[in-house]
């Protein structure tokens, strides 16, 4: 049972501008709050529908306490469900990805069809009602190619940032692409400590010496880097048919930036990873396409490949980061790209963050942790996640 006043006179500790009360990165109360009800007023990025290449194919993931499934079903179609049983709860497909025919729980072998329709429950009696024991459908939207999910009815108006994005992935053709690979990292630290980190580019200078290389390492505020000029940018993805519009609501960030002068991607060179490219430059360097979600995600598309980034909350200090990089569907591995060039610069930078992350969680453990100021410019998009996070909690604990 959660505290709401409790709650409430931690929220009202907060400052705006400020990194949050100890309590927000350590609590058990406060992390069981996060997953009662942030974690259900938001929208999640799954993956990609290229990773659901056929009838039967899903990917099960668990947002906090919450197992989920998406799979893609005979008719084409992805349909996401909470991956517990109707029976006695258990979890059904295992974490992960896979394929499979029917649906069916590893327990009493009920088996659903790929659109949650209960088909089988072996000794029920003939009064029992299969059709009111389908899976539990969750929303679910499909944005050029990539699958986001809400586990309540109280996660916010998804078109608006359909519309802000849709332009630019489309130019990406994410539908004809493939899973290269995918990382999972455990980070024994909160998962706002993992996202505040994933939010600024205040610690890349001296944190990413690999991703320096490429990847501009101040920036002014949102996405345009320091000593750039923005008029030399713009005129180049407006030659190409692009907008240079940053786009932002209070849950996601859309907007196109550039790399480092004469880089093409982001890699440890800054040359291609990749032969076959999702998108025709016209040999002009564009830059990285970013978005991002609220709470958890953000992800760069490249001319080469697109990198995803989403941390899911498993404790009140641990964190599971689950990445992955995107190819063309016709990129053959060994021949149009080398798993360990496209995969190293991310790597690295992930295994950075994770030090940062669990070192920030040891120190706010400290008795003299206190919230301390953002810098304005350089951690404007934390400003933001933390605006975010405050005003999506106190809507929750109202409502409890
Ligand atoms: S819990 Fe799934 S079949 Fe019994
Ligand atoms: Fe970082």
């Amino acid at each position: 049972m959660i505290n709401r006043q409790r709650i409430l006179n931690l929220l009202a500790g907060c400052q705006p501008g400020r990194s949050l009360p100890q309590a927000f990165y350590n609590d058990p109360e406060v992390y069981e709050f996060d997953v009662a009800t942030i974690l259900t007023r938001s929208w999640f990025m799954l993956g990609f529908t290229a990773e659901l290449a056929g009838p039967g194919s899903y990917i099960s993931v668990t947002i906090g306490p919450h197992p989920i499934l998406a799979v893609r079903g005979r008719d084409g179609r992805i349909r996401a469900f909470h991956n517990t049983c109707r029976h006695r709860g258990a979890q059904i497909c295992p974490e992960g990805s896979g394929s499979s025919p029917r649906i069916v729980c590893p327990y009493h072998r009920w088996t659903y069809d790929l659109d949650g329709r209960l088909m089988a429950a072996t000794r029920m009696p003939a009064t029992f009602e299969a059709s009111s024991h389908g899976l539990i459908a969750l929303r679910t939207e499909i944005l050029s190619g990539c699958i986001y999910v809400a586990l309540s009815d109280a996660a916010p108006d998804f078109e608006p940032f359909r519309a802000a994005a849709q332009p630019h992935l489309d130019t990406y053709r994410l539908a004809d692409t493939k899973l290269a690979f995918e990382s999972v990292l455990t980070e024994k630290a909160n998962w706002k400590l993992v996202m505040e980190n994933a939010r600024e580019c205040y610690h890349c200078l001296t944190g990413h010496p690999d991703l320096k290389i490429s990847f501009p390492m101040v920036f002014e505020g949102g996405l345009t880097p320091v000593g750039s000029d923005p008029a030399v940018f713009e005129n180049l993805l407006r030659s190409r048919g692009l907008s240079a519009d940053t786009q932002a609501g209070s849950w996601w960030h859309v907007g196109r930036y550039p790399l480092n002068p004469g880089i093409e991607t982001v890699s440890m060179d800054g040359r291609p990873v990749v032969s076959t490219p999702l998108m025709d430059t016209g040999g002009h360097p564009l830059g990285g396409f970013r978005w991002a979600t609220d709470p958890n995600t953000f992800c760069h598309a490249f001319s080469d490949y697109v990198f995803m980034f989403s941390a899911l909350p498993v404790g009140p200090e641990e964190t599971r980061v689950i990445s992955k990089w995107l190819v063309s569907s016709q990129a053959r591995e060994g021949i149009d790209y080398d798993l360990e060039k496209l995969t190293t610069v991310w790597t690295k930078t992930n295994l950075q963050d994770r030090a940062l992350a669990e070192n920030n969680q040891r120190g706010v453990n400290g008795r003299g942790y206190r919230p301390g100021p953002y810098a304005p410019g350089a951690e404007e998009l934390v400003i933001r996640f933390n605006d975010w996070y405050r005003a999506t909690a106190r809507d929750a604990a109202n409502a409890l």
